[in-house]
């Protein structure tokens, strides 16, 4: 299940995220600008939209009580869900993936509708917590299947 070529089912999700998610006028950019989607009430979220932030990324956050709704229509699967949903550049984020996976699939450009880490492991972005510190993987997921992007 290696993910290598470019498919139409990519451009067809591409166009999909896009119109779930218009980009507010005027919004100023420096490289793709960076959706996500989060509930009024989560902390990681914002944390981990910190880290995003400070690693570059220009943000826009947008409170939705409806996230599996997003989660549905953005094809992300329900072994794969987190808290909050972002998408950037045609391909989607779900939960405390680290930045600079979000670096190299954007430089990588794969065919899949982008990159997940499930749950919410502690010591991942946004996740921090003193003293602990989940294995996680970061997964590359799309309609070809899915595949490890890295391991922390
Ligand atoms: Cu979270
Ligand atoms: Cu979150």
């Amino acid at each position: 299940m290696t993910i290598t070529r470019r498919s139409m089912m990519m451009l067809a999700t591409a166009g999909a995220a896009a119109t779930l998610m218009p980009r507010a006028a005027g919004a100023q950019t420096s490289g793709p600008q960076m959706d996500v989607a989060r509930s009024a009430t989560c902390g990681c979220c914002g944390a981990w939209v910190a880290h995003v932030r400070s690693a570059g990324f220009v943000v826009r956050e947008t409170v939705r009580e409806d996230l599996d709704v997003v989660k549905a229509e953005l094809g992300v699967p329900s072994d794969l869900q987190s808290c909050h949903t972002a998408t950037i550049d045609g391909f989607v984020i779900e939960g405390h993936v680290p930045a600079a996976e979000i670096r190299r699939l954007l430089a990588k450009r794969p065919v899949a509708i982008g990159l997940a880490v499930a749950g919410m492991p502690a010591g991942s972005p946004g996740m921090e917590v003193a003293g602990l510190k989940d294995a996680y993987e970061v997964v590359l997921f799309g309609n070809a299947g899915r595949e490890v992007f890295a391991r922390y």
